[in-house]
């Protein structure tokens, strides 16, 4: 479709090449788009609009809970509980999953999201996200947590926000990975990215070194091999894992936030953060991995859920890959 496309318009299209499709989706879909532009105007103005710094509560892991996360948290249930296509969503700055209010129609869809990715990184002026990922609840509308804990394969739909220098929208519904750019001057987000794809190999790897004291083995030997090659990659590594997770996608590259002495599962969260991403890389070409295990493959236990990451590049996580052998080795 031509650039400048209007994302309802790649919608609706997408849903006419399916004749049996009821509209469910693409009206769920349209609602979510509401609920970014709302927090694309936000973070756009959280300087002038004392949203900036902390609330003084921790969330349910125990983390700092900006102003912003609990104000994109609120903004994305208050836009996505009346539209009546879901039953139930979680939030990873929630402990429980929230069910649609009872005064409000019910559908099959489940929607789980990280309301905002990189959230320490607000006050700075450095780039957020919103990550979603949506699944079908096939036991009708009475659900649990446990409808919850589906394996990443089983989602119809994931996608970001990245509120940066211009705010855009990454989505796969598993027919490729589509990119589109808000163009505030008309407030509607415009195909910018068709078809993504990641390039095989890059040229930049993302992981916090501030946690090398901390790294197994098999992790210090992969880096130092990529500092060893004259040839090898630059670091870049900014802190919010949806623009590093869109900048290697767009360029080529790998990120990992592994497994290492003081954090056994990493830090980033399988339902909110490695799913949706890991769908999206791999409908891109890429590839997602604990360094031993499919991300797509796990089915939680539980809905907070971390897991070790590392995505990216086919052939730079199949490197990485290599190597995991070796973290046991002390
Ligand atoms: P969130 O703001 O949703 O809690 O996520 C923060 C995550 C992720 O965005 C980023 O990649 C990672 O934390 C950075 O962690 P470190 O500061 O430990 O590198
Ligand atoms: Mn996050
Ligand atoms: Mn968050």
């Amino acid at each position: 479709m031509p650039i400048g496309t209007t994302l309802t318009k790649f919608l609706l299209e997408e849903q006419r090449r399916y004749p049996d499709s009821t509209g469910n989706f693409t009206s769920l879909f349209s609602d979510l788009v509401i609920a970014g532009k709302i927090l694309s105007r936000e973070v756009n103005r959280a300087g002038l609009a004392d949203i900036l710094g902390a609330t003084g509560d921790k969330n349910t892991h125990g983390e700092e809970v900006q102003k912003l996360d609990e104000f994109a948290n609120s903004a994305i249930i208050r836009t996505m509980e009346h539209g009546g296509h879901l039953s139930a969503m979680a939030s990873e700055e929630m402990e429980d999953i929230i069910k649609v209010d009872s005064k409000y129609p019910k559908g099959n869809y489940l929607l789980l999201f990280d309301p905002l990715d990189g959230s320490s990184n607000i006050d700075v002026n450095i780039s957020v996200g919103t990550i979603f990922s949506i699944i079908k609840c096939d036991n009708g509308c009475d659900v649990s947590t446990k409808d919850f804990l589906q394996a990443g394969a089983e989602q119809v739909c994931a996608g970001y926000i990245l509120y940066g220098s211009s705010t855009m929208l990454v989505y796969t519904t598993g027919h490729g990975v589509h990119g589109f750019t808000l163009d505030p001057s008309v407030g509607e987000f415009l195909l910018s990215h068709e078809n993504i794809r990641i390039p095989e190999k890059g040229k930049i790897y993302s992981i916090n070194e501030g946690n090398s004291r901390h790294w197994l083995p098999g992790t210090s030997m992969y880096i130092e091999k990529l500092k060893a090659n004259e040839k090898g990659p630059s670091a870049r590594y900014v802190g919010s894992l949806v623009a590093d997770f869109h900048r290697n996608l767009l360029k080529g590259g790998i990120f990992l936030y592994p497994a290492d002495k003081k954090s056994k599962n990493g830090k980033l969260r399988l339902l909110y953060e490695a799913n949706p991403l890991s769908f999206i890389v791999e409908q891109a070409g890429g590839k997602s991995t604990t360094g031993d295990k499919r991300i797509l493959d796990i089915v939680p236990d539980e809905l907070h859920q971390r897991v070790p990451l590392i995505i990216g590049s086919k052939l730079d996580v199949e490197e990485a890959e290599s190597f995991w052998k070796y973290q046991e080795a002390r």
